[in-house]
């Protein structure tokens, strides 16, 4: 290599470190999985590379949201929560529902979680990032995803589609937290 192109390699570098900081300073710094707009996009299987928080089971069909329900985060957020007893900035909770498989086995009758039927997803904001998006509010980004179109977020708005319920839990950040024995 010359010394010419020694030159144009430690300028390109520089380039991409000042750029990579700039473009860092915003949404994206924030997390992989909101657009600078407060686009919340769908963060895929997180069974294999998450961490289990809790399940709960809604077993009456006639209930809007029969299933099995499982919930995600990642291990970091938990570790965040047991220092601090609050959700740090980014953490994502993913809730599956899933359909109620049974049959009679050997431990007598037994339901398991079967085909994934929907995604809810939250996302901390602990500084009210986009108050003008519909999706997010109350120190949280809300979202409802379909697996027949995994990345449309089919909620028309968190003050409609999830509050009601939520504020059931709103003494502890709206989060259902007695169900997730690793936040206990
Ligand atoms: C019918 C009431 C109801 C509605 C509507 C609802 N939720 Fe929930 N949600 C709950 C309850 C209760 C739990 C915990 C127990 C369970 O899953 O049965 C929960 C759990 C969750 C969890 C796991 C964290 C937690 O709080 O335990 C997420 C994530 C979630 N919901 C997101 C949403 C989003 C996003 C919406 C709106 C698009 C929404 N939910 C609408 C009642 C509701």
């Amino acid at each position: 290599m010359n010394s010419t192109h020694k030159l144009i390699m430690v300028l390109s570098i520089a380039l991409t470190l000042v750029l990579g900081s700039l473009s860092g300073a915003g949404a994206e710094d924030f997390s992989d999985f909101v657009d600078e707009k407060g686009k919340i996009s769908n963060p895929g299987d997180v069974r294999t590379a998450w961490s289990h928080l809790g399940s709960w089971i809604v077993p009456r069909k006639s209930d809007d949201q029969y299933g099995f329900h499982d919930v995600y985060t990642r291990q970091s957020t938990i570790e965040a929560y047991q220092k601090t007893g609050q959700f740090p900035d980014g953490a994502m909770l993913i809730r599956e529902i899933r359909n109620v498989d049974s049959a009679s086995l050997p431990t007598g009758k037994t339901f398991w979680a079967g085909v994934l039927q929907s995604r809810f997803v939250m996302v901390k904001d602990q500084q009210g990032r986009f108050p003008d998006n519909p999706h997010w509010g109350d120190g949280w980004g809300w979202a409802h995803f379909e697996p027949e179109n995994p990345e449309v977020n089919v909620s028309q708005g968190y003050k409609q589609d999830c509050l009601d319920c939520h504020v059931s839990a709103r003494g502890t950040d709206y989060v259902n937290v007695r169900g997730y024995p690793p936040l206990r």
